[in-house]
C-alpha cells in the first residue's frame, strides 16, 4: 500500500482534476421503451424460431433481473441445425451466383444499421457494457463488417490472384460474450460471403442480440437454413464442434476450451480456427506523448471493463517516466465514472456474470498476496449488480500470476524497464500473443519494436483499433488463423 502521505498529495491532486464536486453528472439514462423482445427463445434453424426445450435465463448483469429464457440445444438439435446449413448449402446458398449472395449480405448489414439503437441498448442490457459503447463501438463495427465482406462476395477470384477458390459447406462457429453482435459479424460475413452456411452458437449469457440478428436475417429474406442460430452453453457447443457434417469450426473464447475444441477435432478432416485470450503489452517509452499515453493505457485497459482478448492489461514503462505516468493514470482512472450501462456517461459498465466477478476477484487477491501495490478507483459501486472498482496494480514482478494470467477485467499491472531490449523481453514473456502496443516519438523506435513483438496485433501511439479490412488474430496460446480482411476470407475458402 501507499504512505499516508502519498495518498494525501494524490488526494489533492484528485480534488484539482474533478473541480471538487462542482461538475457532476446529472443521469442521463438511455430510453428503453422502444425496444423489443419475447420473454423466451429457442432456436432459430431453418429459417424459422423454433421452441426447443431446458431454458435457462440470461440476466441483465447491472441489475441481476432476468431479462429472458433461452433454450439449450442438445445433440439431436444441433443436429436439425446442422442439416438445416448441409441443405442450404447445397441447395440454393453454395449455388448462387455470387453477386446475388452479395445482395443479401448488404440487406443484412443496412439493415443493422436501420436497427442499431434498439440493438445496441439489448448489447448492453444483456451484456452489461456501456451504451456509448455498444452504440459507437459494436454497432457500427456489426454494420461495417457485414458491408465490408459482401462487397467481396462477387470478387473472390481477385482475391486470390491465380487462384481458384470455391466455398467449404457447412462452418460451426461458437462465439464469446465480451462483444456478442460482433464477433456474430466477425464470423458470419466471411463465412457466407465465401459462400458457405452456417450454425452459430452464441454464449450462454449474451444471447439475445444473436436472437434479434435472426430477425433480420429473416427480413432479409435470407434463403432459409443459411443462418442457423442455436443456444446452449459449452454443451451446445461441443456438439457443433463434433457434429460430422461440420467442414469448419471457428471458435472465440477461453484458451482452456480452445485447446479442448482442438484435441475434440484432432484427426478429422476439418479446419479450424482459434481466436483466444492474450495478455497484451502496452509499452511506453520515456520519449512518447504521456498523455496521450495515459488515454492509450485507460482505453487499453478499461474498454468493456477489460473485457477484451486484446486488452492492453501489461503495462510497461520506461523506468525514467513511470513515476509521472503513474500519477497521471491513477488521477485519469479517478474520473472514470463506473455505474449503470445504459446511462450515456458511464464509461465502465457491469461486469458479465457473477462467474467472471468471481474470476477477477480471485485474481486481485492473488496479486496482494503475491506482494504487488493495489491502487483503486474511490468510485461509489452500484449497490445492485456485478461491479468492479478499476484497478492498477504497481510494484508488479513477471511470476506474478497478474502479470501472467488473462483477468479479462479492468485490472491493469504495471512493470518497468530501462532499455527497449529490456521492454520488448518482458513483453514477449508470455504464453499469450495477441497484442500489444507501443507509445514513441521515434518511427524507427516503433517499427523496429513492433516487428519483434510476437502478437498478432500491435498498435503504434494507439490501442484497440479495429477495422473490418485490417486482419486480427494471435500468435501462441492467443490461437490461430485470422479474423478480417482479406486474410479473414481464407479460412472458409479452398484455394487451389
Ligand atoms: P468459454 O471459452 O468457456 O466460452 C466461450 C464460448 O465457448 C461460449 O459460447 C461457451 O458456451 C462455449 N463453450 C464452452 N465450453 C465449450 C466446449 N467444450 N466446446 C465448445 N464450446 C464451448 O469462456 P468463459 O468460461 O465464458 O470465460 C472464461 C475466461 O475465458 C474469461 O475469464 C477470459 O479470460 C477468457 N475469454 C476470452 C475471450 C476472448 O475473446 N478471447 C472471450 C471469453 C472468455
Ligand atoms: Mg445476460
Amino acid at each position: 500500500m501507499t504512505t499516508k502521505t502519498n495518498e494525501q498529495a494524490h488526494s489533492r491532486d484528485m480534488a484539482g482534476l474533478l473541480f471538487g464536486d462542482l461538475w457532476g453528472y446529472a443521469p442521463s439514462p438511455e430510453s428503453t421503451d422502444h425496444v423489443r423482445y419475447a420473454q423466451r427463445y429457442g432456436h432459430f434453424i431453418n429459417g424459422r424460431f423454433v421452441e426447443g426445450k431446458d431454458h435457462f435465463p440470461s440476466i441483465n448483469p447491472a441489475t441481476e433481473e432476468v431479462i429472458a429464457e433461452f433454450a439449450a440445444a442438445d445433440e439431436a438439435e444441433v443436429d436439425q441445425a446442422v442439416q438445416s446449413a448441409r441443405a442450404a448449402y447445397a441447395g440454393v446458398w453454395g449455388k448462387m451466383k455470387p453477386a446475388e449472395r452479395a445482395k443479401y449480405i448488404y440487406r443484412l448489414g443496412r439493415l443493422i444499421q436501420e436497427n442499431a439503437r434498439e440493438l445496441a441498448i439489448l448489447e448492453s442490457m444483456d451484456g452489461g457494457k456501456p451504451i456509448k459503447e455498444s452504440r459507437d463501438v459494436d454497432l457500427p463495427l456489426v454494420a461495417a463488417h457485414f458491408l465490408y465482406y459482401a462487397g467481396w462476395a462477387d470478387k473472390l477470384h481477385y482475391a486470390f490472384p491465380g487462384a481458384t477458390v470455391s466455398s467449404i459447406g457447412v462452418a460451426g462457429q461458437v462465439i464469446p460474450w465480451n462483444f456478442p453482435l460482433l464477433m456474430a459479424a466477425w464470423k458470419l460475413a466471411p463465412a457466407l460471403a465465401a459462400g458457405n452456411s452456417v450454425v452459430l452458437k452464441p454464449a450462454e449469457t449474451t444471447p439475445l442480440t444473436a436472437m434479434k440478428l435472426a430477425e433480420l436475417c429473416q427480413e432479409a429474406d435470407l434463403p432459409a437454413g443459411v443462418v442457423n442460430i442455436v443456444n446452449g452453453a459449452g454443451r451446445t457447443g461441443a456438439a457443433i464442434v463434433k457434429h460430422p457434417d461440420i467442414d469448419k469450426v471457428a471458435f472465440t473464447g477461453s484458451t482452456e476450451v480452445g485447446k479442448i475444441i482442438q484435441r475434440a477435432i484432432a484427426g478429422t478432416r476439418k479446419r479450424l480456427t482459434l481466436e483466444l485470450g492474450g495478455k497484451g503489452a502496452n509499452i511506453i517509452f520515456e520519449d512518447a506523448p504521456l498523455d496521450q499515453a495515459v488515454e492509450g493505457i485507460i482505453q487499453g485497459i478499461f474498454f468493456n471493463q477489460g473485457h477484451v482478448c486484446c486488452a492492453g492489461s501489461r503495462l510497461l514503462v520506461q523506468e525514467s517516466v513511470a513515476k509521472e505516468v503513474i500519477q497521471k493514470l491513477r488521477l485519469r482512472m479517478e474520473s472514470l465514472r463506473v455505474g449503470d450501462p445504459l446511462d450515456k456517461n458511464t464509461d465502465v459498465g457491469a461486469i458479465n456474470s457473477r462467474a467472471q466477478l468471481d474470476k477477477i476477484h480471485e485474481l486481485v487477491q492473488s496479486g496482494i498476496d503475491e506482494g504487488a501495490h493495489i491502487h483503486q478507483s474511490t468510485c461509489n459501486l452500484p449497490s445492485r449488480g456485478f461491479f468492479f472498482r478499476p484497478t492498477v496494480f504497481t510494484e508488479v514482478s513477471q511470476s506474478h500470476r497478474i502479470a501472467q494470467e488473462e483477468i479479462f477485467g479492468p485490472v491493469l499491472s504495471v512493470l518497468t524497464f530501462r532499455t527497449p531490449d529490456e521492454a520488448l523481453k518482458k513483453a514477449n514473456n508470455s504464453p499469450y500473443g495477441l497484442s500489444a502496443g507501443i507509445w514513441s516519438d521515434k518511427g524507427s523506435k516503433l517499427f523496429s519494436v513492433a516487428g519483434a513483438i510476437r502478437a498478432g496485433v500491435v498498435w503504434g501511439n494507439t490501442y484497440n483499433q479495429f477495422d473490418p479490412a485490417s486482419p486480427f488474430g494471435g500468435y501462441k496460446e492467443s490461437g490461430f488463423g485470422r479474423e478480417g480482411g482479406l486474410h479473414g476470407l481464407k479460412p472458409y475458402l479452398e484455394v487451389r
